[in-house]
């Protein structure tokens, strides 16, 4: 999401004369956009924020002046914090104010400004329905924001604020003018995106699967991705999507956090872990190819050895392809931040490092069954080496594949000749 956000910031500020740099070098102005969701990233924050006084210095020597902006969920959770922590500063803004920045922008050369507003409905509205800094043939649409789920671990709901879904048909017009401009793949993006309920043209309101219908019907869409899925959230026409959409890709990103029902309640997820089992079981039958990730939380206040032993036990039953995991991070403001039973951090690394173990274990697997097979991939980067091109696959693997410079933004066929647990490397079949 943050990912689509700068884009966006830098589609809008476009026509201001700003364009996107790789380095902030010789930037007139630096955006940092920022994570909340674990204290790692918030504290990089701050880290990073020291490098910016230092090239604001720099710059000022020869007499050039740069603006400093903190954009993201810790500018909307500590805005206050960093103006005082960070007197160079000169722009704080949240997550759903950035489509005000030409104004920012223009006020930030005359004083400081914070703004942690949560007008969501009007940053729809007023963000430029082309992407004019698009590049390649794969792009995020954001379509869904926020989330009224409130697990009791995660800042989002606070940060991101309500849920709010974008209406249908500017989805589909979004994702029209991409295609115009080459664009194959499209990942839908939300907090929680399959908690989708969009007002559609008749006034009737859609799920995700009936979006994902309808997007698969666009001409030159040919494939589509979807993330951050919540497992209350998957009814039956996402099911149905699956089995009858042929551009939607066999794979789904849904995060169970842990496989002990304690646990879960706990966390306030709303669901058992078999709950969650008949849901993967039910996407299997409806397209057999289909492979999952998740993400895991490890160390929750109060999980046991049993608790963990839960997760490891869910692991083995739904054999994901990839999975992100993470131990638990108090956040502040948040109800857990306030449970008992905390876990002692070495628990937390040797618990971590087992479920690692088990998950890499299983991406291996994962990957190492398509040697020899041959699978559909979209070039959409360029290589690290000369006369390479990477690309990805339905799962969304990347691969590095010897391919003439005029595959860029094409789907090709490649033989996977070789797998590992984090690579894949194949040729051109045809
Ligand atoms: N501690 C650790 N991990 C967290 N996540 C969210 N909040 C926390 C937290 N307080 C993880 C969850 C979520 C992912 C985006 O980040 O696994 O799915
Ligand atoms: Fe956070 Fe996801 Fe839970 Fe919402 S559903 S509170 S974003 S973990």
């Amino acid at each position: 999401m943050n990912v689509y956000d700068s884009h966006r910031m830098a589609d809008i500020l476009h026509p201001l004369g700003y364009r996107a740099v790789d380095t902030p070098d010789d930037a007139d102005m630096v955006i940092l956009n920022t994570c909340h969701i674990r204290e790692k990233a918030t504290d990089k924050v701050f880290s990073d924020l020291g490098r910016m006084r230092d090239h604001k210095d720099e710059r000022a020597k020869s007499g050039k002046k740069t603006l400093v902006a903190v954009a993201g969920c810790v500018a909307q959770a500590e805005g206050e914090l960093i103006m005082d922590r960070a007197p160079y500063v000169d722009l704080v803004f949240g997550p759903q104010t950035y489509h005000e920045l030409p104004e920012m922008v223009v006020r930030a050369l005359g004083e400081r400004v914070v703004n942690t507003d949560f007008p969501v409905e009007s940053k729809f509205d007023s963000l430029p329905v082309d992407h004019v800094t698009q590049d390649g043939p794969s792009a995020f649409v954001s379509i869904q924001e926020g989330c009224d789920k409130f697990c009791t671990f995660c800042v989002v709901p606070y940060t991101r604020g309500a849920e709010y879904s974008r209406p249908a048909e500017k989805i589909l017009d979004e994702a029209k003018t991409l295609r115009d401009r080459g664009v194959k793949d499209i990942t839908l993006l939300g907090q929680n995106v399959n908690a989708y309920h969009g007002e559609a043209a008749d006034g009737s309101t859609w799920s995700l699967g009936r979006l994902i219908q309808a997007l698969g019907d666009i001409d030159g869409v040919e494939r589509i991705r979807y993330m951050t899925s919540h497992p209350r959230d998957v009814d039956q026409d996402l099911i149905d999507a699956h089995r009858d959409v042929p551009a939607l890709m066999p794979f789904m990103h849904l995060p169970v956090q842990s496989g002990s029902d304690a646990i879960l309640k706990s966390m306030n997820r709303k669901h058992t872990a078999d709950h969650y089992r008949e849901i993967i079981a039910k996407l299997r039958a409806a397209r057999p190819d289909i492979a999952f990730s998740s993400d895991f939380i490890v160390g929750f206040p109060g999980e046991t050895e049993a608790d963990f032993e839960a997760t490891m036990q869910l692991v083995r039953d739904v054999r994901y392809m990839s999975a992100y995991s993470f131990k638990y991070s108090a956040r502040p403001g948040t109800p857990a931040a306030n449970m008992q039973g905390l876990v002692h951090d070495a628990i937390m690394d040797e618990r971590l490092q087992r479920l690692q173990a088990l998950l890499m274990e299983q991406q291996r697997e994962f990957n190492t069954a398509m040697i020899g097979q041959t699978v559909p991939v979209l070039f959409d980067g360029r290589g690290r080496k000369d006369g390479q091109l990477y690309g990805r696959t339905p799962w969304n693997q990347p691969m590095h594949v010897m391919a003439p410079a005029q595959y860029f933004g094409q789907i090709a066929q490649v033989r996977v000749n070789d797998a590992t647990a984090t690579s894949i490397t194949g040729e051109l079949a045809q």
